[in-house]
């Protein structure tokens, strides 16, 4: 067995952002954007994040860093703040940053200058054509059917103006002769899906005499469009873009650029299914709302609104022959990893999915053939209660299953136990299990152990993890100086730890592995990067994360990917980096528990007001740190999960 190299922190080249690290000084940079106010050896000020009267937003000095103690509790550095404050990605904060420090960055790659420019004049292409189809709804006489088809919907004309809707006209080459008018080639408007090509090289236009529904990135960059029949049998319905370069229906929620502040403010996302469901929500006042388009929903999709909020709401139709479907069907032999890259519409995958990225789902049951549309448009009461009424995903599928079986049939309970089993062992938290385990006892009338049986005969057969083999194997010890690096370049090389990682993570009540676990800005950035485009499963993965990467960051990927652990199990590996991240994780807490200690200390001697809430940081902060070391502490038992 190889042992794996552990990077010493000199190894790690003086980079661009160490240097702009050292040359921007947080107090300074902070300054500029609000009044800082001294406060012993610490800067406060009102939070810009949110809005407050009495400032629980506090600079440290000596480590660099910000933390906000009031409602977004959130911290960082300057890189952190800068993105959090202008909006900015990484790769602009980072070339922000270097222009004020007066630091030199490496140019981008010729790779990356080439997609940069094609990305850039795509946008715009759909920006134009989008702005075309919405003036036309707007003012063209050929538009009347469409406006009053807007009308008819209930669609206000703030409506209309938020989501840009616009029509298409009759005929097959009004918006190739506008764009191409505007300085476009027929090639790229191919490449935007806009031109459908013909077997004869022609080409005609997609969209013709529909609604226009642009559908919009999370930055509400245009990226495709939605297109409505107005013809009420007309087929089909919806036509939309094609995959293009910037749209990937599987990657995109429609709504989500309109929706991402109210879902950090109401701290929840609800998801349902069409373009209707989601504006005439909007306009009601339900700003947090989103959809998944029609088709399944997928773990990219999740990823994206875990960018806002871990607590989501599926608006389901009990009714909809897809979850019928989807419950009778349920593979009871399927491996959570053979399923990862898999749409998660269905109980296991999303028992699953609240597993691996320590979400929360509820299930919003929506009356029998009554669409969210449909439903607010009548009463938007009913659907603040129903909002209210939602539960937990697994109570929802026990509900569902329970409600169909006669407590007299025995064969049926077995069956019905069977088809539990999978759903109950995606529960990774060890409480939450055993208290579903004793409701489908009740529920069916049979022995809670009968229940436990079942489970640990079905863990047998498909054994989650290998207790044996990681017991033996021999533990790794990452000196202090880069457990960071560590981790990351455990993670980074076997794309399918992640999951495994926050299972074990979530089963010990402790939090999933974030980006803030890294202090390191670099991999934070990489981590960060790595993490959204990991679920998309490209085989060329690192290929594409290095693209995404700003130049400088390209030499601490390549010494990430640099030590050898192919000879090493997978068990192994698991064990290694939810080792490796608790540790981490301890230590960030102990310094985060100084700085905190001294900041109670001198408010308490001021007579602060804020005293009270660094008390409640400080609970918070010994909770987490006692939950941290007895996952350390319980190592052992890690992945004895059904005994
Ligand atoms: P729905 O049929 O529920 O459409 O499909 P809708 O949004 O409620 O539209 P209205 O109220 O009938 O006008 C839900 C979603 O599925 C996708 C669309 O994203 C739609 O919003 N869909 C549906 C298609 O992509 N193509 C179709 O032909 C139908
Ligand atoms: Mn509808």
């Amino acid at each position: 067995m190889q042992p794996v190299r552990y990077f010493a922190s000199g190894a790690i080249p003086v980079s661009a952002i160490d240097e702009i690290k050292n040359r921007l000084d947080i107090v300074e940079l902070i300054s500029s954007y609000l009044p800082l106010q001294k406060a012993g050896r610490n800067y406060k000020a009102l939070c810009p994040f949110h809005s407050e009267k009495t400032p629980s937003f506090v600079v440290f000095p000596d480590s660099q860093r910000w933390h906000c103690f009031g409602a977004c509790g959130e911290g960082g550095d300057i890189f952190t703040f800068v993105m959090k404050r202008e909006g900015w990605d990484f790769r602009t904060a980072l070339e922000e940053l270097a222009r004020r420090a007066g630091v030199e960055l490496h140019p981008r790659t010729p790779a990356q200058a080439r997609i940069q420019e094609e990305t850039e004049r795509l946008r715009a292409l759909l920006d134009t054509a989008a702005r075309y189809y919405h003036r036309l709804l707007l003012h063209a006489p050929e538009a009347r059917e469409a406006r009053a088809y807007v009308a008819r919907r209930g669609l206000s004309s703030e409506t209309v103006e938020r989501f840009m809707l616009g029509y298409s006209l009759a005929g097959w080459d009004n918006v190739r002769n506008y764009l191409t008018e505007q300085g476009y080639s027929v090639e790229e408007l191919l490449k935007a899906g806009l031109l459908v090509q013909r077997e004869d090289g022609g080409t005609y236009d997609r969209f013709r005499e529909r609604l226009m529904i642009p559908i919009r990135d999370r930055q509400g960059h245009v990226i495709g469009f939605g297109a409505r029949t107005l013809d009420p049998h007309g087929t089909p319905k919806y036509i939309n873009s094609p995959q293009t370069p910037l749209f990937d229906k599987s990657q995109v929620l429609f709504g989500l650029d309109l929706a991402g502040p109210a879902i950090r403010r109401e701290e929840y996302a609800v998801i349902v299914e069409g373009y209707m469901d989601v504006m005439q929500a909007h306009q009601a006042g339900f700003a947090n709302v989103v959809a998944q388009m029609g088709t399944a929903l997928t773990e990219a999709q999740l990823r994206q609104l875990q960018r806002y909020t871990r607590r989501l709401v599926l608006a389901l139709d009990p009714d909809a022959a897809g979850v019928r479907a989807t419950l009778r069907g349920i593979e009871v032999a399927r491996e959570v990893m053979a399923q990862a890259w898999e749409p998660v519409f269905d109980p296991r995958g999303l028992v699953g999915y609240e597993s691996r990225l320590g979400a929360e789902i509820r299930i919003l049951c929506l009356p029998s053939g009554k669409d969210p549309d449909a439903l607010i448009r009548e009463s938007p009461q009913q659907w603040a209660e129903l909002l209210k009424e939602a539960i937990p995903v697994v109570d929802f599928y026990l509900q569902v299953l329970l409600e169909e079986v006669d407590p007299g049939d025995t064969k049926a309970k077995a069956r019905l136990v069977d088809t539990l089993v999978p759903i109950l062992r995606a529960v990774a938290n060890p409480v939450e299990r055993e208290d579903y385990v004793q409701k489908v006892a009740r529920a069916l009338r049979i022995d809670v152990r009968a229940v436990h049986a079942r489970l640990a005969e079905a863990s047998r057969k498909t054994p989650q993890k290998q207790p044996e083999a990681t017991r033996t194997a021999v533990e790794q010890e990452p000196g202090e100086a880069d457990l960071e690096g560590h981790l990351l370049s455990l993670l980074l090389q076997r794309p399918g730890l992640l999951p495994q990682v926050n299972e074990i993570l979530v089963e010990q009540q402790v939090d999933i592995v974030k980006e803030s676990d890294f202090q390191n800005v670099g991999y934070r950035a990489i981590f960060g990067a790595w993490e959204e485009l990991v679920s998309t499963a490209s085989s060329e993965l690192l290929e594409t994360l290095r693209i995404h990467l700003p130049a400088d960051l390209h030499t601490h990927l390549a010494e990430l990917l640099q030590p050898d652990i192919s000879a090493l199990a997978e068990e192994q590996l698991v064990r290694d980096a939810v080792l490796t991240l608790l540790r981490l994780r301890k230590r960030n807490l102990e310094r985060w528990g100084q700085e905190l200690q001294a900041l109670r200390m001198e408010a308490q001697q001021a007579g602060d007001v804020r005293a009270k809430q660094y008390d409640r940081a400080q609970l918070a902060h010994t909770e987490a740190l006692r939950r941290t070391q007895r996952a350390l502490a319980q190592r052992w038992n890690w992945t004895a999960r059904y005994g």
